[in-house]
């Protein structure tokens, strides 16, 4: 493990491939001053998702798990002219903050926040027929991992991009033993995606300026 050298990489990577970008740093500058936990996505990782929803042609994204909104900006700058991007967050002041940071980026006509556990969103979004979703990514509490799994493979079409963030957990995702819930969790997840025949999935480990940690990658067959 060596925390000094991936953040001195990813510093690096962020001075080479991301310019300095107004709206993304005062995103971050307003969640960290409002006192958010500081857990949103990296530079890298965010233009990541950025570029997986580009490559994935996305006019359709969910998110769940919003933060202050800073992997949100990322994805909806992906979107071309009329898309949309619907993103789920529980805590109100998270919400509130990721609202004025979306605004601040002039993204507000295009990203609706929706305030309230995941899980009980979930159900109207299906109902009001929102999706189906070209991209969802799943970033919220991470016990619900695999039921907003399940929720994403509903909300889908033939070619839809899921991507599961925090996998990897340290590399406790390799430990039968663990009984911690986010572990526990993440095993399932890779339990029910190996045994569900509509989706093609692969896991990569990641380190960073955010620590070791990894996502999960899952495309819907056509
Ligand atoms: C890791 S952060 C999201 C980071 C964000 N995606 C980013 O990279 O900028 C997880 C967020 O999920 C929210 N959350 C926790 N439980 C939730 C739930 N049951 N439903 C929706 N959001 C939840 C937390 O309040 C927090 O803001």
């Amino acid at each position: 493990m060596n925390q000094d050298l991936w953040t001195a990489v990813d510093a690096f990577v962020g001075d080479a491939l991301i310019p300095e970008d107004d709206a993304l740093t005062a995103a971050v500058r307003s969640s960290d001053a409002a006192g958010l936990p500081s857990i949103q996505v990296s530079p890298a990782q965010g233009k990541f998702l950025h570029l997986l929803a580009k490559i994935r042609g996305a006019k359709t994204i969910l998110e769940i798990g919003t933060l202050g909104g800073y992997s949100t900006i990322w994805l909806a700058r992906a979107l071309p002219a009329g898309g949309r991007l619907v993103t789920l967050e529980a805590d109100p002041k998270h919400a509130e903050i990721a609202r004025a940071n979306i605004a601040r980026a002039g993204l507000a006509g295009v990203v609706d926040v929706r305030l309230g556990k995941g899980l009980d969103l979930l159900p109207a979004i299906e109902a009001e027929g929102v999706g189906p979703f070209d991209l969802v990514f799943i970033d919220a509490d991470k016990p619900s991992t695999p039921a907003y799994f399940q929720w994403a493979l509903k909300l889908s079409r033939p070619g839809t991009l899921i991507i599961a963030d925090n996998v990897v957990r340290k590399g406790a995702l390799a430990d039968p033993a663990s009984t911690d819930p986010n572990v526990v969790a993440m095993r399932r997840l890779h339990a029910m995606v190996s045994s569900e025949p509509r989706v093609s999935a692969t896991t990569i480990q990641t380190v960073g300026s955010k620590g070791y940690d990894g996502f999960t990658l899952a495309v819907v067959n056509g």
